[in-house]
């Protein structure tokens, strides 16, 4: 078994190598004219009301360009959570905390941190609760917490009815991103070996094992009503909300993709429907108030045989750009191995086998693998809805979707990126103007704004200026004509995404993880979490927007500790087909001299961050998953206040990159608030309504989480709450504390 541990990767771990392209601006960088701007002072006089309501954004810019100073104005307060002082800290006056490598969690003094619904906590009552010896049977996790918390969103509710400032109830909406076999099963990692079985099947698993974990991903709707002490929150069993999505669940694809010939399958041979959503990493929030999951590492649990033979050219071509080849099992999980005789419902292992099998499409499960990576909406209201996979928005590793400020009568648009080395930013949109009217409207708002639009893709320009480039069938060369991959219509430009971008030139980006839009500036920062590829391979050179790449202890790491980028749309208009851009933090290790460009300190140093949240008041909270500071620090929470694009100034990087950085981090704009435990991510991050709770979510962590008296350790929530009950981040609105 440790050799298959050395042969398979885990499908979390998937970091792909898929794209072959030299899509890069390779341009020297000549002469460039910055515009130079003062630093913004610590965000005096900044408010994200404009979001909300209809007042004016003041004080942001000191500058005479206003080509990047969109606020939006718009009535629609009822769809984002935000109520209160929505005027933003002026500085971080909490205390920072110190790295830590413990089994536990730290939070900054004053506040609370506690564990709540650990993989496996039942939904339901009637069924027993998580033991250590874990022999909870597989079908039981359609009513349990599933495995590795990630994206999340609470929706406040009111009588039975989605109410964004509602904060006494609430559903919390969560992802399960994959599973840690050892940890979830009785028998642990059971792989059966054989070698004279057919290539696939040579290491077979149990179906009560796939089964569990099947149901131990997707995404749990649990209901929350607040404590009688009124602070935080516990879980209402048995609401009639709770429920889990699991990779098992039927789910509709709608936009242009559905019915298509690339999805259809023995499952639906019409091709509307597909079984399960997966991998759900990223999440978010409609602005009519449904929740937005997304589909990343799918690879992992597909197998794929030996079928070229069987495939055009071009389906082929589309199956290695989003890195399945031939011949490969996929990752460890070889959920397509039990035995078919174990199966209870139709084809429940062979469906992930990619492999060409039958006479025809509608007789196997070929087109399995296109079914999935896609922005899929959920609505958490109605229980009996269907999740619907919303193609229009592209199929790729999905992160996470963020919209922006929507404006009546404008289109509505969201913000995505794909989470793969060298792969791209998106953006969705909307054909569909919007209307305040559609808050609390559902899927059906959904199928109004999320089917049809454009989809573009970002090309960072070295000068500091970007552009979106449309794919749209027919358009700049998205058609028949395209060499490796030949565009016959919108279906194959949205499901081979990836190669629509290769085909515009996008710009291959460090890993793109979650995306939010200020929202005090409208600028959207995305998370570039690490590229260890970046200089180190031809096919991805160093580029202004991606300009690291150096040696830590003697080994080439390209861009081993990330950085976030951030751009404003051209005159605030989120629809603009051109943007500016800089990097608004590099992280690093604060003693890393050279590659700590934007001077942080030990109290605020980070690597690979990853989740990224502004909430309601303009404080930009990032979350890191990283490899590469642990035995420093675990996975940390920080929280920021960034200024706006263009506040800083050039730099050069140790591999001679220019590029643009943003103003430098200091004590007041951006510290440590948590630390998780050793062995964790810290990821999946929403406040409540009235600011006093804030959850976020520990994916495997080492030693944490256990039951009483257990040892296996379980991936959980975490309820941060103010000590004294008051609002998080209360003490950095008292202009006269000055705590360090
Ligand atoms: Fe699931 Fe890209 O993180
Ligand atoms: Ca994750
Ligand atoms: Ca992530
Ligand atoms: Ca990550």
């Amino acid at each position: 078994m440790t050799s298959l541990n050395d042969k398979l990767e885990h499908a979390h771990e998937i970091v792909e190598d898929s794209n072959p392209t030299n899509n890069i601006d390779f341009q020297t960088i000549i002469s460039r004219r910055l515009n130079r701007r003062s630093i913004l002072k610590g965000g005096t006089g900044l408010t994200a009301a404009a979001f909300f309501g209809a007042l004016p954004l003041v004080g942001c810019s000191d500058d005479d360009d206003n080509s990047s100073s969109p606020i939006v104005e718009n009535g629609n307060d009822a769809a984002i959570p935000a109520q209160g002082d929505l005027t933003r800290p002026e500085t971080l006056n909490f205390t920072a905390v110190a790295h830590s490598t413990a089994d536990t969690m730290t939070v900054a003094e004053g506040y609370k941190a506690e564990i709540i619904l650990p993989l496996g906590t039942p939904l339901i009552s009637g069924i027993e609760d998580w033991k250590d010896n874990r022999e909870q049977s597989a079908e039981s996790f359609e009513w349990r917490m599933g495995d590795n918390h990630d994206g999340m969103w609470f929706f406040g509710k009111k009588g039975n009815a989605y109410d964004a400032k509602a904060s006494e109830s609430g559903l919390l909406v969560m992802n399960h991103e994959y599973v840690n076999s050892e940890e979830l099963s009785p028998f642990g990692y059971h792989v059966i070996e054989d070698a004279d079985a057919a290539p696939l099947f040579q290491s077979r698993r149990l179906a009560s094992d796939v089964r569990r974990e099947v149901n131990c991903h997707g995404v749990a709707v649990v209901e929350m009503k607040r404590r009688a002490d009124g602070k935080g929150y516990e879980m209402v069993p048995n609401s009639k909300y709770n429920r889990r999505v699991t990779s098992s669940t039927t789910a509709q694809l709608t936009g242009p993709v559905a019915g298509s010939d690339l999805v259809k399958t023995k499952f639906d041979p019409t091709g509307h429907q597909t079984r399960g959503i997966n991998n759900n990493c990223g999440a978010g929030l409609s602005p009519w108030g449904t929740y937005l999951t997304t589909e990343e590492n799918f690879l992992g649990v597909f197998a794929r045989g030996q079928d070229a033979s069987q495939l055009s050219a071009g389906q082929n071509y589309g199956r290695v750009r989003y890195g399945a080849k031939e011949n490969t099992p996929g990752s460890r999980y070889l959920w397509h191995t039990p035995d078919a005789k174990d199966a209870i419902i139709a084809d429940e292992f062979s469906r992930w086998d990619m492999t060409a099998v039958g006479a025809n499409a509608t007789e196997d499960y070929r087109n399995g693998f296109n079914t999935f990576g896609y922005i899929t909406e959920i609505d958490p209201f109605d229980q009996n809805s269907i999740s619907q996979k919303r193609t229009a928005l592209g199929r790729f590793a999905h992160e996470n979707c963020a919209y922006a400020p929507v404006e009546q009568g404008k289109p509505v648009v969201f913000y995505m990126g794909d989470d793969a080395r060298g792969e791209y930013i998106y953006k969705f949109v909307s054909k569909a103007v919007w209307s305040n009217s559609d808050i609390g409207g559902g899927l059906k708002a959904g199928d109004k704004y999320l089917d049809e639009g454009t989809l573009y893709v970002a090309i960072f320009n070295e000068d500091g200026s970007g552009e979106w480039k449309a794919m749209v069938h027919g358009q700049n060369g998205l058609d028949a004509s395209n060499s490796v991959l030949p565009f016959n219509g919108q279906d194959e430009v949205l499901v081979f995404a990836r190669a629509a971008g290769d085909k515009v030139g996008a710009t291959k980006m460090d890993r793109p993880e979650w995306i939010s839009v200020s929202p005090m500036t409208g600028e959207v920062y995305i998370t570039l979490t690490n590229n260890t590829n970046r200089g180190v391979r031809d096919d991805q050179p160093l580029s202004a927007s991606n300009p690291r790449s150096y040696t830590v202890n003697g080994k080439r790491s390209g861009n081993e500790n990330g950085h976030i980028i951030r751009w404003a749309e051209k005159g605030g208009d989120h629809a603009a087909t051109s943007f500016e851009w800089d990097v608004y933090l590099f992280a690093a290790p604060h003693d890393l001299a050279v590659e700590n460009l934007s001077q942080l300190s030990d109290s605020n140093d980070l690597s690979s961050p990853d989740g990224l949240y502004f909430d309601p008041r303009g404080v930009l909270w990032i979350q890191t998953d990283d490899g590469a500071y642990t035995d420093t620090t675990s996975c940390m929470l920080l929280a920021a206040l960034p200024g706006k694009v263009s506040d800083g100034t050039t730099v050069t990087t140790s591999a001679g990159q220019q590029t643009r950085v943003g103003m430098p981090a200091s004590n007041d704009n951006i510290k440590r608030f948590f630390v998780g435990p050793k062995g964790c991510e810290v990821t999946g991050i929403v406040l409540t309504p009235d600011f006093k709770t804030l959850f976020i979510n520990i994916q495997h962590p080492d030693n944490w989480g256990a039951v009483a008296g257990g040892s296996i350790p379980r991936s959980a929530t975490v309820m941060i709450t103010k000590e004294d009950g008051g609002v998080i981040l209360a003490e950095s609105f008292d202009t006269e504390s000055s705590a360090t």
